[in-house]
């Protein structure tokens, strides 16, 4: 079976009665939604936050019910996709640039799993652009203040051939660079620039990481 598809359904074991779920954006997460709208059919009762428009329209579709921070303070769980996870479970995300909510509902969660295939697995974080996102004000300036952090290369995401933009109305900047060493420095260098809304290094956030093999899974915590 698919890697990414094993990972995915996988990591719905995870999830019980009563809890409320974060519930994450990308190709493997896709998986996970599909299997805990099963689950929820068979009677299983659970709120879900979304991390992106697309996972909630994709939720709403399969008869997840879904929640907001306005009626929740805590997650007992979230499950989320990665681009590169390291050995000491950092990771780097936001290939699909939904990482400032991935984040955010990452934070309130008690836990967060990762779901990946093991082509996410790198002995350090860096070979995969750091996406980082910027507010479309400024985003030149903003740019340049990255580069000056060490940033071998920077690409302004696009699609269609106009800048990408954000559920939140901003820009992402892909920032090559190199092999990141303090992963935790560089997240709050970035985030101390002006402009710099948020970015995909997620330190110390993660709890456990399901990787999917064409043969089954592994659990890396
Ligand atoms: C989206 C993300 C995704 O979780 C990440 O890009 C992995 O996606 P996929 O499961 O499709 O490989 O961070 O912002």
């Amino acid at each position: 079976m698919e890697p990414k598809k094993l990972a995915g359904e996988k990591a719905v074991d995870y999830i019980e009665n009563n809890m409320v779920i974060g519930l994450g954006t990308g190709s493997t997460v896709y998986w996970t939604i599909r299997h805990l709208a099963l689950r929820v059919k068979a009677g299983l009762h659970i709120k879900a936050i979304p991390t992106s428009m697309s996972t909630a329209r994709l939720a709403e579709q399969l008869g997840i019910p879904l929640a907001s921070f306005t009626e929740i303070d805590r997650l007992d769980l979230t499950i989320d996709g990665a681009d590169e996870v390291s050995p000491d479970l950092n990771l780097i995300k936001g290939g699909g640039g939904a990482l400032l909510r991935e984040k955010i509902v990452a934070y309130a969660s008690e836990r967060l799993i990762i779901v990946a295939d093991s082509s996410k697995q790198v002995a350090s974080l860096g070979k995969f652009p750091l996406p980082v996102e910027i507010t479309p004000f400024g985003w030149e300036n903003t740019c340049k203040q990255v580069m000056l952090l060490g940033c071998e290369s920077l690409t302004l995401r696009e699609k269609d051939e106009r800048p990408f933009v954000t559920d939140n109305g901003n820009y992402i900047a892909d920032c090559k660079f190199g092999r990141i060493d303090s992963p935790d420095l560089l997240e709050k260098s970035l985030n101390a620039i002006p402009g710099v809304v948020e970015n995909g290094l997620f330190v110390n956030m993660a709890d456990q990481v399901i990787i999917g093999t064409e043969k089954g899974t592994n659990i890396v915590e």
